[in-house]
């Protein structure tokens, strides 16, 4: 039974994103004890300080869902070399006003694709060192995926076995972690 609430954030807001076929084929393998809920971030507003005072009503949702997760999974892509800009974005929103910062303390995995040999692992190291700066424990490891067609088929399920096989044991690990860390309050009976 799924105990703990891990809020999935995509860093693309492409209609096709390979990093939301990934992050479904993600919740789809599943973590013991974890129940993913998708957080959107496409429909928050361009960062200003100004808007501080009066959130829009997109970030006030975004910013509770963080609020109440017991973890987080991002899942990105590598937009030149870094995370993309509407993922830098939620970021911020998520970091202020200051005084309300929703990442401090929370547990994290990251996670990309791109069609590159590479695989998403520099962006990754920035968001590392972004989410690292806000207080975010980050779980160790490395999960860069090179994207090709038909490695995720329209179930959502991973085609490959040895790739499959490699992210399974990745959820595993973060539902280990997950459970060990989550405070009894928000663990659901
Ligand atoms: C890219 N892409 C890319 N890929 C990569 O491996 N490293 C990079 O630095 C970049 N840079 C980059 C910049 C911009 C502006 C775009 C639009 C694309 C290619 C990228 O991996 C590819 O478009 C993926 O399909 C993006 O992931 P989603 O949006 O499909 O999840």
């Amino acid at each position: 039974m799924a105990q703990f609430k891990v809020a999935l954030i995509v860093g693309s807001n492409r209609r096709e994103s390979v990093n939301r076929k990934l992050a479904e084929a993600l919740a789809k393998l599943g973590g013991t004890g974890l129940e993913f809920q998708f957080v959107k971030i496409d429909d928050l507003p361009l960062y200003n300080q100004d808007h501080e005072g009066d959130l829009a009503p997109s970030v006030v949702r975004f910013k509770s869902e963080i609020a109440s997760a017991d973890g987080l999974l991002f899942v990105t892509p590598e937009h030149n070399r870094s995370i993309p800009a509407v993922l830098k974005n939620a970021i911020d929103w998520g970091a202020r006003p200051w005084g309300k910062n929703n990442w401090t303390g929370k547990l994290a995995a990251v996670a990309g694709t791109s069609p590159g040999a590479i695989g998403t692992a520099l962006a990754q190291q920035h968001l590392r060192q972004i989410l690292g700066a806000q207080g975010v424990l980050l779980m160790g490891g490395e999960t860069y995926i090179t994207f090709k067609p038909g490695l995720i088929d329209a179930e959502g399920t991973v085609t490959d076995e040895s790739t499959r096989g490699f992210l399974k044991s990745f959820l595993d690990q973060f539902a280990a972690l997950v459970a060990r860390y989550a405070t009894p309050s928000r663990a659901a009976a």
